[in-house]
């Protein structure tokens, strides 16, 4: 399973990627603006040099011939960006023409199974379910990933499937119990995954004991 990290912010990339296990970042205009961020294709060749693995960089165009366009020049930033479209139809447009020319695209905003589906048939490399934001309107985020999962699977489509809008550890968790193949994760869910009270406070009393022993 692959980890993204989900954010604009150099400060947090920088810091995830001393971990180890990051291997892509994703963004979009709402993390970019939060870093205040407008025109972003610096900030995007910045990203692309904190790590090798794929940048999404997200169009702002909305209709498919200036899609291909900006995602021509998004692509040309750096070899790891990876183009991300909206799932809409003009965004399927754009990525049947950007995927023939070798670009990789995210199809984004992703809250159906057919849509994951068409997206797989346009030759997206990546597509992103939003989970949390299903969960938030009553539905089970997780379970679209299992069924794109089952389609993709049906078909041997190699687009690979980013769990996104990932809320909370327990999302990382089911995502990686059914096999997802990547899940793009805040900063702050990065480093939920790695806590639990249970080892503080072992390591409290490790110490505590070392010091004993030591005669502290
Ligand atoms: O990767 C998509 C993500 O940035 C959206 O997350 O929390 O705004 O739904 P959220």
């Amino acid at each position: 399973m692959k980890f993204f990290i989900d954010t604009a912010n150099l400060e947090e990339i920088r810091e995830a990627a001393s971990y180890g296990f990051l291997d892509g970042v994703t963004t979009n205009p709402s993390l970019m603006a939060r870093e205040g961020i407008s025109r972003q294709d610096a900030h995007i060749r910045a990203i692309c040099e904190l790590t090798p693995g794929p940048v999404s960089a997200e169009a702002l165009a909305v209709e498919s011939g200036a899609m291909i366009e900006e995602g021509r020049r998004l692509a040309a930033l750096a070899p790891n960006v990876a183009v991300k479209l909206p799932s809409t139809l003009d965004g399927l447009k754009a990525t049947g023409v950007l995927a023939g020319e070798g670009i990789k695209v995210n199809l984004t905003l992703v809250f159906s199974p057919l849509q994951a589906l068409l997206a797989a048939k346009a030759g997206a490399a990546f597509v992103s379910p939003f989970v949390g934001r299903l969960d938030d309107v009553g539905q089970d985020g997780l379970s679209l990933v299992e069924e794109i999962m089952t389609i993709y699977g049906n078909y041997a489509f190699e687009t690979e499937i980013i769990v996104a809008s990932v809320r909370s550890p327990q999302h990382v968790l089911k995502a990686a119990l059914i096999g997802a193949d990547i899940a793009t994760i805040p900063f702050k869910v990065i480093g939920q995954l790695a806590e639990h009270p249970l080892t503080d406070k072992g390591v409290a009393a490790f110490m505590a004991d070392q010091a004993k022993a030591a005669g502290k």
